[in-house]
């Protein structure tokens, strides 16, 4: 099958490459974002391979489909980017890499937690720079602390079990709960218990219309002075404008982002040589208590194998015209 690979880094080639070697197909790689200004890429294509940004709204489509493309393999578990009405209206057959490395991302979860609590990222620069004071650089102990986990599934899982390791009190709000969180020790409550009593509240749902900007100015407001705010599943879970607020005013008094509502601009690039025209994301930059990774919790060597090897296997179910369990 012919396909060709939307934002692709040197990472992708790689890792995607590896994979390919047992399902030989003919694989093309371009770097550029999908976006509809460039579909006509993908013209005498057969399928299509997107990422997290490339955009997969009803136009984006509708260019693809002009093109010829009928497949489209999202290397990604979320799917919040496809229009999946148009996608069905217009015969396309998509699917997704529904399960890799959960441990990736709870692991980067639980470095974000550390990394603020003991403001690592600043010693890190002080002593580089010759300066071993520890004025500012005060944390907390993790053992005992509440932890709310707003979504219990296949990572909000592992990272009840990585901080069930440091002696937390877990709470949990998913309206499924799970059953091997409860063996954990997750505790499940109302989401506005979970707010008014977590001194860190991390986000592991899906970004759906439900859990739109669940962290809005009333979620901020309800949850305890000084609290810390982790989001390292989908940017728009989160209002960034009510989260800043409550940073102004010391509500909120940590806060670790990997993904950010409007990252699609931003993130994947190396942008240093250029001036970054959006304020909201600037502002964030500059608080002490703010730290953001660029969308990198899943980038881990066991993620990436499992990603490109579920997402070839995928691409040769749609050349044998059968099912692999992972469309949507
Ligand atoms: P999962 O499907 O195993 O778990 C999601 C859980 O959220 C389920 O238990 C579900 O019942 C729950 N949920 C659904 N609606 C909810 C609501 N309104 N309130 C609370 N909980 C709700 O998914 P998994 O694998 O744990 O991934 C979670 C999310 O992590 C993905 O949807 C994706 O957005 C994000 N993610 C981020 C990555 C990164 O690199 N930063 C990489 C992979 C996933």
């Amino acid at each position: 099958m012919r396909v060709l690979v939307f934002s692709s880094h040197p990472h992708d080639e790689e890792y995607l490459t590896r994979a390919n070697a047992d399902h030989g197909h003919e694989l093309v790689f371009v770097e550029s974002r999908l976006r509809k200004s460039v579909a006509g890429l993908a013209n005498g294509f057969d399928a299509i391979c997107a990422f997290v940004n490339d955009d997969l709204s009803e136009p984006v489509l509708g260019a693809l489909h002009q093109h010829g493309v009928r497949y489209i393999a999202l290397r990604s578990a979320g799917f919040n980017h496809v229009d999946l009405d148009a996608a069905r209206a217009l015969g396309f057959t998509l699917a997704r890499v529904p399960a890799y490395s959960p441990h990736s991302v709870a692991e980067h979860t639980v470095a974000l937690i550390l990394a603020l609590n003991r403001k690592i990222y600043r010693s890190y620069n002080r002593v580089r720079d010759g300066n071993f004071a520890l004025d500012g650089l005060m944390g907390f102990d993790l053992y005992e602390r509440t932890v709310g986990i707003v979504g219990t599934g296949k990572i909000g899982e592992r990272v009840a079990a990585a901080l069930s390791g440091f002696g937390c009190k877990l709470l949990g709000y998913d309206p499924y709960p799970n059953p091997a969180a409860i063996d954990l020790g997750v505790e499940y409550v109302e989401l506005d218990e979970l707010f008014a009593r977590s001194d860190v509240v991390t986000l592991h749902t899906p970004l759906t219309p439900d859990t739109f900007h669940v962290i809005d100015a009333e979620a901020v407001a309800a949850m305890k002075d000084g609290v810390m705010i982790i989001n390292t599943s989908r940017g728009a879970l989160v209002d960034t404008v009510a989260v800043i607020d409550g940073l102004k005013s010391g509500k909120v008094g940590y806060l670790g982002l990997d993904v950010y509502e409007e990252e699609e601009e931003l993130f994947f690039e190396n942008l240093s040589d250029r001036v970054i025209t959006d304020d909201v994301f600037s502002r964030l930059l500059t608080f002490p208590n703010v730290m953001v990774t660029g969308h990198q919790a899943f980038f881990t060597q066991e993620a990436m194998t499992d990603i490109a090897e579920t997402t070839m296997a995928n691409l040769s179910a749609f050349e044998r015209g059968e099912a692999s369990g992972n469309e949507l």
